[in-house]
């Protein structure tokens, strides 16, 4: 698996999204946004929660789950592209890290055993990342 050569993929993204450990997000695509022409130095939001309708950002969607964004610096020599994460399990956020890849088989064993109650009126199953119907 090879990564993505860019800067700004700092320790501190790591730290601050490895709070969320035992929480699990929702899974918005299994894939990444291919985000063009950011704006050098400019702080983004990235979503971690996985609710979000404007992904891979945060729209706020992640209030009362227990998330919270993530913030990330554009660099200010940027890349014309980012393969941003938008399944949430990356390992190496807001970046994708190819963790999507296997992620389907992982995601449906955890909600076939998790042990919460899935009501419809739910915003997040934060155990398996279950979600009601979009
Ligand atoms: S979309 Fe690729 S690791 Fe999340």
């Amino acid at each position: 698996m090879s990564q993505l050569p860019v800067d700004g993929a700092s320790n501190d993204a790591e730290k601050k999204t490895s709070k969320f450990g035992h929480l699990c997000p929702a899974v918005a695509m299994y894939g990444p946004c291919n985000v063009e022409d950011l704006e050098p130095g400019k702080t983004m939001k990235w979503c971690t929660c996985g609710l979000s309708k404007t992904q891979p950002w945060c729209d706020g969607a992640h209030k009362k789950t227990g998330f919270k964004s993530l913030k990330w610096k554009v660099p200010d020599h940027p890349q014309r592209i980012y393969s941003i994460c938008a399944c949430k399990h990356t390992k190496h956020p807001p970046f994708c890290d190819a963790t999507h890849v296997n992620l389907p088989s992982v995601v449906t064993e955890k909600q076939k055993n998790c042990n919460s109650a899935h009501e419809d009126d739910m915003k997040l199953c934060t155990g398996c990342g279950w979600v009601p119907k979009w």
